[in-house]
């Protein structure tokens, strides 16, 4: 079994896992608006579990409990993404599992347990929804264009603000739905023309990169810099409005 199908077969039993508490667990607060469970911490450990059994060399990197960083070979965890939604029972939650060699994202799934949909990419193979192909959505025109604009308290809300105007004076539309991973499977999958957020973390996002670039979509550099350790901004678009969207959020792309 390669990366690939382990990564995918891992993502599914996790959130499976997860599932089994969902919208009826009990919460506290990391920080403010920054909900954790104890199934966050479950699942996390499920997932390393699997991983350092199979691959016993390689680095996990996870949201609960951290890991070491340097490595060729790692793995990043994000066991729920979209927490504040699993909690409240609002069915929009996912469990992220990127692979990096060298830096460079190249394996991921991402598994949305309340629909049964799962997400999956390797680099340079494709990305896919269960066994359907996944392309990014062909529209060009801003005044039809959705964008997610992810939120957290990691940023200030002047500047959250001032981002969510650009994106409507520019004639977007804009969501915020509480899953960067989702956000940008909605993306890959056509049903957003972009994700973007002022900072978010490497294992909220190192799948759903993948996913999008393999749709044929762009993201910018998120792994430069210490992009893993400590966050980056991100956009993640579809083709044609790539260009256009990169300068109203003002996160630059390679498009
Ligand atoms: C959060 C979600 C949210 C995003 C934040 C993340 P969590 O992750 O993905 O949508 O905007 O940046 O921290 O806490 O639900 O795992």
């Amino acid at each position: 079994m390669d990366r690939l199908e382990f990564c995918r077969n891992l993502a599914r039993d996790a959130g499976r896992f997860a599932h089994t508490a969902f919208g009826h667990v009990a919460t506290s607060l990391k920080g403010r608006h920054d909900v954790v469970t104890a199934m966050d911490r479950d699942v996390e450990r499920f997932v390393r579990g699997a991983i350092a059994a199979r691959y016993p060399d390689d680095a996990i990197i996870g949201e609960e409990e951290g890991g070491p960083v340097g490595t060729e070979r790692v793995w990043l965890i994000d066991p729920i993404d979209g927490t504040a939604n699993y909690a409240r029972g609002i069915p929009h939650y996912c469990v992220s599992i990127g692979y990096l060699e060298h830096g460079v994202p190249t394996v991921g799934a991402v598994y949305d347990p309340s629909h049964d949909w799962l997400y999956a990419a390797a680099r340079g193979e494709g990305a896919w929804r269960g066994d359907q192909r996944l392309v990014v959505s062909r529209c060009a025109d801003l005044l039809a264009a959705t964008v997610e604009c992810g939120w957290s308290t990691r940023r200030g809300t002047a500047d959250y603000l001032a981002l969510v105007a650009r994106v409507l004076v520019a004639g977007g539309a804009v969501r915020r739905v509480g899953s960067g991973a989702l956000g940008l499977a909605d993306v890959a999958a056509g049903r957003s023309e972009a994700y973007c957020e002022l900072h978010i973390n490497a294992w909220d996002c190192a799948a759903g990169i993948l996913l999008v670039r393999e749709a044929g979509g762009h993201t910018s550099d998120f792994f430069a810099g210490d992009g893993l350790t400590t966050g980056n901004p991100l956009i993640a678009t579809n083709d044609a409005l790539c260009a256009a969207l990169a300068e109203v959020i003002g996160i630059p792309v390679n498009c």
